[in-house]
């Protein structure tokens, strides 16, 4: 008899009940990933800075039958993180699963950017994907029932690009430490990962889908004959975040429709 347990297969992708905290939620990407996460009956407690804009995506949800509630803060502001994650156990009583959809991108030559602009992006990008795993693996670790972590980075953390010191380099520390967090984490079943995505849809890259000599130069280096929508990467969140991925930790998954070259 083949050890394959029915019930585990028929249910390892549901997320019904389950708790998640999402940064960056009022972006493309967050915003997609929490209703996406909410269709599916899991609990989002989402969080950015932006507090109209969150308000706003409380009410579309809530109206859509979500179960959702949201927090300010900057993820990259120690005592902001530590306050989202008690609101978010306090509110829902445990947190499975986290990610972190905040980010920025300044694209611009070394030779013009300002170090200020810099230390912006490592802010963001890493400093603030850091805090919320570290608070969130706290809680997790408390819970003793693992946990899913789901990190946002980037196709870009694989191939620098003229203008990308920054926001490249960011990303690359972000694919690392999704890693190490991996091994820190392993033992207490809190699996972390990262999707790569390369560029889709938002408010930073809207002129592209505009510029057909951009947009034809990226369908050259894309397989797949578009470029991507924020609901493209639903998929891949809620995977990552089920117990179908269960074996899968460490990763830098391309979620890039086969993106190649620079
Ligand atoms: N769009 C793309 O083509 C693309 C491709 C690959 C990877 N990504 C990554 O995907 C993630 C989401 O991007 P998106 O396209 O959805 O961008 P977006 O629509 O601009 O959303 C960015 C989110 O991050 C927050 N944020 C912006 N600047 C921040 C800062 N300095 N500190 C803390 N939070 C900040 C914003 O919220 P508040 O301003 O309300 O705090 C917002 O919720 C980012 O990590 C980005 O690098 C994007």
């Amino acid at each position: 008899m083949l050890a394959v347990d029915k019930n585990f297969v028929l249910n390892m992708f549901g997320l019904k009940g389950k708790v998640a905290l999402i940064t960056g939620a009022t972006g493309s990407l967050g915003s997609a990933i929490a209703k996406g996460y909410g269709y599916q009956g899991v609990k989002v407690m989402m969080t950015a800075r932006n507090e109209a804009k969150l308000k706003a995506l409380y009410e579309e949800f809530t109206a859509e039958g979500i179960d959702c509630a949201y927090i300010v803060g900057d993820p990259a502001v120690e005592a902001d993180v530590a306050r989202i994650v008690e609101a978010t156990v306090k509110h829902y009583g445990e947190i499975n699963i986290l990610v972190t959809a905040a980010g920025v991108s300044k694209p611009k030559s070394i030779l013009q950017q300002s170090t200020e602009d810099w230390q912006s992006m490592m802010d963001a990008n890493v400093l603030g994907t850091y805090l919320s795993c570290k608070y969130v693996a706290k809680v997790m670790v408390e819970q003793g029932k693992g946990g899913k972590m789901v990190l946002v980075s980037s196709a870009r953390s694989k191939r620098g690009m003229k203008g990308y010191t920054g926001y490249s380099t960011s990303k690359a520390a972000v694919d690392l430490l999704a890693q190490s967090l991996a091994c820190d984490l392993g033992e207490y079943h809190i699996n972390v990962n990262t999707f790569n995505p390369t560029v889709f849809r938002s408010d930073l890259t809207e002129w592209m889908f505009h510029d057909d000599n951009v947009y034809q130069n990226f369908l050259k280096r894309l397989p797949i004959g578009r470029l991507g929508e924020p609901a493209d990467f639903i998929g891949i969140a809620s995977f990552l975040a089920s117990d179908a991925s269960n074996f899968i930790t460490a990763a830098n998954i391309a979620a890039d429709g086969g993106y190649w070259g620079n």
